[in-house]
């Protein structure tokens, strides 16, 4: 039974199983398999690396990261609920959810671990589709430089002296195949003398077009708990996010599509579509789920102040920032 085996063992597809408290994870060819005391799940590998590389990459994000409609996780920034069905009424109303709370460390040590080992040579989760290869089949090699990608996280904003570097071909970033037609030209910043590494400004369209990753926001400007995190996106964004916060969405280029519902059922709320100069507010206490037919630029608004979830869940503070009746 390949399920009964040790976190060390690896089984006859050549991948490691792995134990995080009482789950247990493997994979075969095409699935990524998780059991529980009293139940099991699968997804296709494919959709569970995608999501497991945002969930490593991102530290477990705001609030919940639904790998699919079953299994996610909920950070609590120290601690991180590893759950199976609890947003899932199917599960909740037969009392068949199992949750585990575990030290974010040794989660995010297993997650980091069996992301490692279940990506194969040739495939790369952050990549759109067309851009990689396939997770599929048993295991040959590695693609560990592309799963232990450091998102970029701006101290105040890239590209200013100590901080994180604008992207440019001779660091490894050329311009994406979708975006040849983006303006490449720089402003001229003409600062008073003493003021060369505190007046800053870059061409932002340009420094998108050039990200070699997808659905993975990245912070380029920071002023106290105000995040400016552009990203780029194409096809579908990897997991369901359950909100702990609002999100402010501004539409940079192209279209994405929103499918919004309730956080803790699922339940349809709205199908919103974000074309260039958009703006949306999504509420905190809803999940969403992305999908963006041609690679597109985003922008996502994020406040970081640590107080935000405790406010939401005492209800202290409305899901909604603004009311338009
Ligand atoms: C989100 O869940 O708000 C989110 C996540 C990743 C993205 C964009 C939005 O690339
Ligand atoms: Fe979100």
């Amino acid at each position: 039974m390949k399920h009964m085996a040790q976190a060390s063992e690896v089984n006859e597809f050549g991948y490691r199983i792995f134990k995080l408290g009482g789950f247990t994870f493997w994979r075969d060819e095409y699935f990524a398999h998780i059991e529980w005391p009293a139940g099991r799940h699968l997804m296709p590998v494919d959709r569970f690396l995608k999501a497991l590389m945002r969930d490593v990459a991102w530290k477990f994000f705001y609030g919940t990261v639904n790998f699919d409609e079953v299994f996610g996780t909920t950070n609590h920034y120290g601690t991180v609920d590893v759950f199976a069905g609890l947003y899932n009424p199917g599960y909740r109303d037969r009392n068949q959810h199992h949750v585990e709370n575990i030290y974010s460390d040794q989660a995010g040590l297993v997650f980091r671990q069996m992301l490692d080992d279940w990506t194969v040579a040739g495939f790369d989760p952050f990549a759109a589709p067309e851009e990689t290869g396939t997770p599929f089949g048993s295991k040959r090699g590695n693609n560990t430089p592309a799963v232990t990608r450091e998102r970029v996280v701006a101290q105040r904003m890239v590209g200013l002296k100590h901080d994180a570097a604008l992207r440019s071909d001779q660091n490894g970033h050329p311009v994406n195949r979708q975006f040849m037609d983006v303006d490449q030209s720089e402003p001229e910043v003409h600062a008073e003398e003493g003021f060369e590494d505190e007046v800053h400004a870059f061409n932002f369209f340009a420094y998108l077009s050039r990200s070699d990753v997808t659905w993975n926001p990245s912070v380029c400007a920071v002023v106290n708990d105000s995040m400016l995190c552009p990203t780029t996106e194409e096809f579908v964004l990897p997991v369901i996010h359950g909100n702990d916060r609002v999100e402010w969405f501004i539409q940079l280029s192209d279209e994405i599509h929103w499918e919004i519902a309730d956080r803790e059922t699922g339940k349809p709320r709205a199908r919103v579509v974000m074309k260039p100069g958009d703006v949306a507010a999504m509420p905190a206490d809803i999940r969403h789920q992305g999908f963006s037919p041609k690679r597109s630029m985003l922008l996502v608004w994020e406040n970081g102040d640590p107080r935000l979830p405790e406010l939401y869940a005492k209800k202290r503070l409305k899901p909604t920032p603004i009311d338009f009746d």
